[in-house]
């Protein structure tokens, strides 16, 4: 199968972008699957009900989220009846929506994702290496699922690396979310996970993190907090990372996405 996941959508620059060229994408590199994550997606504060649909209409099979999963308040509303969007699975029990879910593909595969977020530099979620087990045992790969996404949205590296190797084997793909910068380290794992530290934003790269420079800067300097963070609003570059799984759902191809705005370009050549 042809998986592909695209990072933090950052605002209308990333939007944009999804909506302009994931069509395309899709119909050139024969993808199987999508997956992208959206938290930072409504003016870099969480999802609307409206966006979501939007990234689902561009071609976005299913939608992860973070820690900004319910900064917009209808969020708490809608997830319940969007099947597609996930919040991270280990928030805790009674939280609205799903944190896993097994999504069926065009060609009738069923392809099994999984949001995770971390605890180091973050809110103190449950555990998350307790809750993969748990989710995983109920949808191994090869029996319940043909492929399996996990998104591990967290600030630390090493955590991000320690849930890949805990679960290498087991997913198609673990992939780091949340510090907006891609790191180069795509690989795929000793027994067959492809793994990124980080995936990237998509959005304006000119930029800190993807919001205007200005005020990120200012507190840095003063301390004290003045207007709120905007989103840049420059050209995009669509961040991903693209995978090709066997029969086993095991990873076989990996490469970065890098297209459009300022980031060095990148594109799986083994798709043509
Ligand atoms: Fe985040």
């Amino acid at each position: 199968m042809r998986l592909l996941f695209i990072g933090d959508i950052l605002g209308r620059s990333g939007r944009a972008i999804i909506a302009g060229e994931l069509p395309k994408l899709r119909a050139r590199w024969r993808l199987d699957f999508v997956c992208i994550n959206g938290e930072n997606a409504a003016g870099g504060f969480g999802i609307t009900e409206g966006i979501c649909n939007d990234l689902i209409e561009a071609g976005a099979d299913c939608v992860t989220l973070g820690n900004h999963s319910f900064d917009q308040r209808e969020a708490l509303v809608f997830i319940e009846r969007q099947h597609r969007l996930l919040r991270p699975v280990n928030y805790p029990p009674g939280t609205p929506g799903r944190g896993a879910t097994v999504v069926q593909t065009a060609a009738g595969a069923n392809v099994f994702v999984m949001n995770l977020m971390g605890r180091i530099f973050m809110d103190a979620l449950d555990d998350p290496f307790a809750a993969a087990e748990r989710e995983l045992a109920g949808a191994p790969m090869g029996v319940a699922c043909d492929a399996a996404i996990i998104d591990m949205h967290a600030e630390a590296s090493s955590e991000k690396q320690a849930i890949a190797h805990f679960l290498d084997g087991r997913v198609s793909l673990v992939v780091g979310t949340h510090t907006h910068v891609p790191t180069a380290d795509h690989q795929i794992l000793p027994q067959g996970t492809a793994y990124m530290t980080d995936v990237g934003m998509t959005g304006d790269y000119d930029s800190i993190i993807g919001m205007d420079k200005e005020e990120p800067i200012r507190r840095f300097l003063t301390k004290v907090p003045g207007s709120r963070f905007e989103p840049a609003n420059g050209a995009a570059t669509l961040c991903g990372i693209a995978v090709e799984t066997n029969g086993k759902g095991l990873a076989v191809k990996v490469a970065p996405v890098r297209l459009g705005g300022r980031l060095a370009q990148a594109e799986p050549e083994f798709w043509g």
